[in-house]
């Protein structure tokens, strides 16, 4: 029997929500179709966002979305989606299926989107194929209030007052797709471009995300730190407030990445196991952040993560298209408990991505609309989101897997919120063998006042849209209360939450 020792404690850093941020790229059919049907659509909407996906995403709470990419970002020209949508240009998305993108979504749909949905707003901008002073001008076009070429466009445009910008990339991947930069260029780059995303609005000043490693890749972070902390000049103090790293989990790697939804058991753990090596990336990462920034101002922003695997046989391999199971319901488990432990550093993070690419948490088909596994976890996990970190650990934990894959068999987190309600979230990753934990906590009489499950006993169980609740959220009423906690029984392939005061 594994035990969770709580300590109330103890109460450590803020779990900043924007950790369950979200991403939409112009890829495949995540905004158009999967968020926006435009105006005339027969598929109810507002302003032509879907109503049945804004009213789901509103339940997860989302703290803050990202768009509008991805790679998708370095060859995007903010200008070309503005303005009448008859005269927007059209351009091809090389990157994702070589289709004809027509820009109909573009600056003011995002922020017409964001104010659905009540998040924050992070653009992340073109550093890869556009200039500076085209960076600029979106900043000014966004944030100004004023007189000014592009607040006066903006107005021409119908949006008279500014929106707000709360966090702003400075390219994406651009050791990769975002131009193929050595880490010293990209971190000169960085500092030239980053001056020019211009506070106009003093008083909420845009929070500034570098572009950081995919993966292990240390010599990235290295020396981009390196190259933009080499003569800081005082002026510059706040260039810098978010610094991301993208990880995905291929269970094959990346060239074959693995099946979605057919796998074996040996696969399943092998899935989870990279999955946690999420846990090591953070501490291999903030561990040259310590060397230029020990206060943790900096906050590590996993701006992508989740899993990837071989689309759906059928669709466009440039789609991205993917089913969800109870595997990614682990894999979503996880990583939030992970990113929930290293709150000191990870302050922003975005899951990839929202709707109909890669790891959804919805999917459409037409008019219809399903939540997938990983939705359920996101919507359990939501009481995290500003909630402080209380100290816990597992002892006794058994190491289960297949050959070589071995995971331990459970993970958790544990946060308190302003009203003093503990939320407990944890993972059973054994396919065949339920668990007992044993939770103990310093003071007694706690009483839980929710408890809830995503479970099944099928290691391969999805939502279809056929069969859309294979998979859900229920009641979880396995615990008894002991002298100094309680004991739950948590079932194999199983995320509980457990909340308590
Ligand atoms: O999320 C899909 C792609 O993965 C993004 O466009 C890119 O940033 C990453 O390589």
């Amino acid at each position: 029997m594994a035990k969770l020792i709580i300590n109330e404690e103890n109460r450590r850093d803020t779990i900043e929500p924007e950790i369950y941020g979200h991403f939409s790229e112009h890829l495949g059919r995540c905004i158009y179709e999967g968020i926006y049907v435009g105006e005339d659509s027969e598929i109810p909407n507002v302003k032509g966002m879907r109503v049945d996906v804004v009213e789901a995403l509103k339940e997860l709470k989302i703290p803050v979305l990202r768009w509008p990419g991805g790679c998708f970002a370095d060859e995007y020209h903010w200008k070309d989606g503005i303005g009448p949508k008859e005269n927007r240009k059209k351009m091809i998305n090389t990157h994702w299926g070589g289709v004809v993108e027509d820009n109909r979504f573009g600056t003011h749909e995002f922020m017409e989107l964001c104010s659905q949905l009540g998040c924050k707003t992070y653009i992340n901008g073109n550093l890869g194929s556009g200039t500076v002073q085209e960076m600029s001008e979106w900043v000014e076009y966004m944030t100004f209030n004023g007189v000014s070429p592009m607040a006066d466009l903006r107005e021409k445009n119908g949006h008279k007052d500014p929106w707000k910008v709360d966090f702003f990339g400075v390219g994406n991947e651009n050791w990769g797709c975002g131009g193929n930069m050595a880490p010293e260029h990209y971190a000169n780059e960085y500092r030239r471009y980053q001056t020019y995303v211009r506070n106009y609005d003093t008083d909420n000043p845009i929070k500034k995300v570098c572009c950081g490693a995919n993966v292990d890749d240390y010599h990235w972070t290295k020396g981009v730190l390196k190259t933009a902390f080499d003569h800081v000049l005082s002026e510059f103090h706040g260039f810098m407030d978010y610094l991301s790293l993208h990880y995905y989990v291929h269970p094959e790697g990346w060239e074959i990445k693995g099946s979605a939804t057919d796998f074996d058991e040996e696969v399943w753990y092998k899935t989870l196991n990279k999955a946690l090596h999420m846990d090591e990336l953070i501490r291999g990462h903030s561990a040259i952040m310590d060397q230029y920034d020990p206060e943790k101002k900096i906050g590590l922003c996993v701006d992508e993560w989740g899993s990837w695997y071989t689309c759906e046989p059928g669709t466009n391999p440039g789609f991205l298209y993917q089913q969800n199971t109870i595997r990614d319901a682990l894999i979503a488990g996880i990583t939030l408990n992970i990113f929930n432990k290293h709150c000191d550093r990870v302050k922003m993070a975005a899951l990839a991505q929202m709707v109909n690419v890669l790891q959804s948490v919805l999917l459409t088909e037409g008019d219809k609309m399903i939540k997938t596994p990983t939705y359920h976890v996101m919507h359990m996990y939501r009481y995290h989101q500003g909630s402080e970190l209380l100290e816990s650990a597992l002892s006794d934990v058994e190491e289960i897997g297949v050959g070589e894959w071995k995971v331990p068999k459970v993970t958790e987190s544990v946060s308190v919120d302003q009203d003093g309600i503990i939320t407990i979230t944890m993972n059973n990753l054994s396919v065949t063998e339920e668990e007992e934990v044993q939770i103990h906590l310093i003071n007694s009489g706690h009483e839980v006042k929710e408890a809830r499950i995503v479970t099944h006993t099928d290691m391969h169980a999805k939502n279809t849209f056929e069969e859309p609740e294979q998979v859900q959220e229920t009641d979880f009423n396995d615990y008894q209360k002991t002298g100094d906690g309680y004991q739950v029984t948590l079932p194999q392939n199983s995320v509980v939450m457990i909340r308590m005061s």
